[in-house]
């Protein structure tokens, strides 16, 4: 048998794949979920892709009502023989979703149900938004009735035109996953305007990584930055960054950053920008930080040693830089003030809220600044630049010079309703009669 590494993908392959940790795949061997097959010359464990695709598949799918995924009898030992053994398919009973489990009482009665309000700022939009509906639902504005967000209204929420999620090519899943990912364009435009305001640059050239659908990106070009490369693993982001206007000359690619050459740019680049995956530190994830597989954070002082920009802009969750990933932020923070032998950055990081400057959702993030060659109070006051450019506020506090946080409603008010609400009768109806449809 010929083996092909589009057929069959090695152990760390196989769990980037499939966006867990190779201990996590290990376990799953052992319960039988996955059925690896051997190299018939190092004997390592192999998977077979068409497999692999399969169970991503069926991970994907709504897990709230706990359908019970029939995988299939354990498998035995992986067999070490030299020869490589032809996997069975597993058989799966799949999940239906024709999208009526939106509307069933289990949802409704989740007691993580918090649909979006009309006259607040939504919560913080997230890619987990394209499986778990509790949160990507908007009540109307007597709280009456209530529906599912569509991909163009959680654009929206994100800051982004509703274009931008229409005629995609990709699945609603897709798209909301894109989108959950990024930094809204009015936050990234008013950290680079801080920093351009307090760091004068010798080459407006920029590097994006972990670019996402290009919310810093927009920022970035938006102040004047020429992008030389814009990367980001994701096939569906890329199709995003491809469709970007400001973006026209740069190089874009699917690539995973570890492994991409950007030393080729040493030298060449004022800002290197970017948001390395926050699953590994979210409140919400189980916070494995460096141990994760995810944890592309930690190559940056690496990255900033390949290409020495003159300034470097990484964002990321709020819980970076508490509990029990307190530590890994300082480590991190040193690190990045002498990345390499005679390169000195003067850092700080602080958090923003996208609310503060016009984005209709509470979305808290940390931004890790650095300035080569310059000491930390210069970052001290690109801070401070940022900060007075804040253009709302929480209504809860009193300040005449900003607008309350902008709403929901306003935001979303103006498109063109999708249609498809329900009534809200609240958790004392039974379960049988708990909808009414319109
Ligand atoms: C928080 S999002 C980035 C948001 C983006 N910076 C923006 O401005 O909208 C993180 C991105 O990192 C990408 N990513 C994760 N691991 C990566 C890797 N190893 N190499 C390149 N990109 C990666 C993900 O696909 C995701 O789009």
């Amino acid at each position: 048998m010929v083996l092909t590494q589009r057929d069959w993908l090695q152990v760390r392959d196989a769990a980037s794949l499939l966006g867990v940790s190779e201990k996590t795949l290990r376990n799953w061997d052992k319960a039988g979920k996955l059925r690896p097959a051997r190299h018939p010359i190092n004997g390592y464990r192999i998977y077979r892709a068409a497999d692999l695709h399969e169970l991503k598949r069926e991970l994907n799918r709504p897990t709230y009502f706990q359908e019970s995924l029939d995988l299939g009898p354990p498998m035995g030992p992986a067999s070490v023989s030299t020869a490589v053994a032809e996997p069975q398919p597993a058989v799966r009973k799949k999940p239906v979703d024709d999208g009526s489990m939106h509307w069933r009482a289990e949802v409704a009665l989740d007691p993580k149900h918090r649909p979006q309000l009309w006259n607040k700022p939504s919560s913080t939009v997230r890619r987990d938004w394209r499986k778990y509906p509790q949160e990507a639902h908007v009540l109307d504005e007597d709280c009456r009735r209530y529906r599912r967000l569509t991909p163009s209204e959680i654009a929206v929420l994100q800051g982004f035109d509703n274009i931008l999620a229409k005629n995609t090519g990709f699945s609603d899943r897709q798209v909301i996953a894109a989108l959950g990912n990024a930094v809204p364009p009015q936050m990234a435009r008013a950290v680079m305007e801080g920093v351009c305001q307090i760091k004068s640059f010798k080459k407006h050239t920029s590097i994006e990584v972990c670019a996402g659908i290009g919310g810093l990106a927009r920022g970035a070009a938006e102040v004047g930055f020429k992008h030389l490369s814009c990367l980001d693993i994701d096939p569906v982001c890329v199709q995003f960054l491809k469709r970007m206007p400001e973006l026209k000359n740069s190089e874009i690619s699917s690539d995973d950053l570890r492994y991409a050459r950007l030393d080729r740019f040493k030298g060449k680049v004022g800002l290197l920008s970017g948001g390395p995956p926050c699953q590994p530190w979210s409140s919400g994830g189980l916070r494995r930080g460096s141990e994760d597989d995810r944890d592309v954070l930690g190559e940056m002082p690496n990255l900033i040693c390949d290409i020495e920009p003159e300034c470097f802009v990484f964002e990321n969750v709020a819980g970076l830089t508490t509990g029990q990933n307190k530590s890994y932020f300082e480590k991190l923070m040193k690190k990045l003030q002498e990345p390499g032998p005679a390169l000195r950055y003067g850092v700080l990081a602080a958090k923003l809220n996208a609310a503060d400057f016009g984005v209709p959702q509470v979305r808290e993030r940390v931004f890790i600044i650095g300035f080569r060659d310059e000491p930390a109070v210069k970052v001290h006051r690109c801070f401070d630049a940022i900060w007075s450019a804040r253009t709302h506020r929480d209504p809860t506090i009193s300040d005449a010079t900003r607008s309350e946080w902008r709403t929901v409603g306003e935001a979303i008010g103006g498109l063109q309703d999708p249609g498809g609400w329900k009534s809200w009768f609240g958790n004392a109806i039974p379960a049988d009669n708990f909808w009414n449809d319109e």
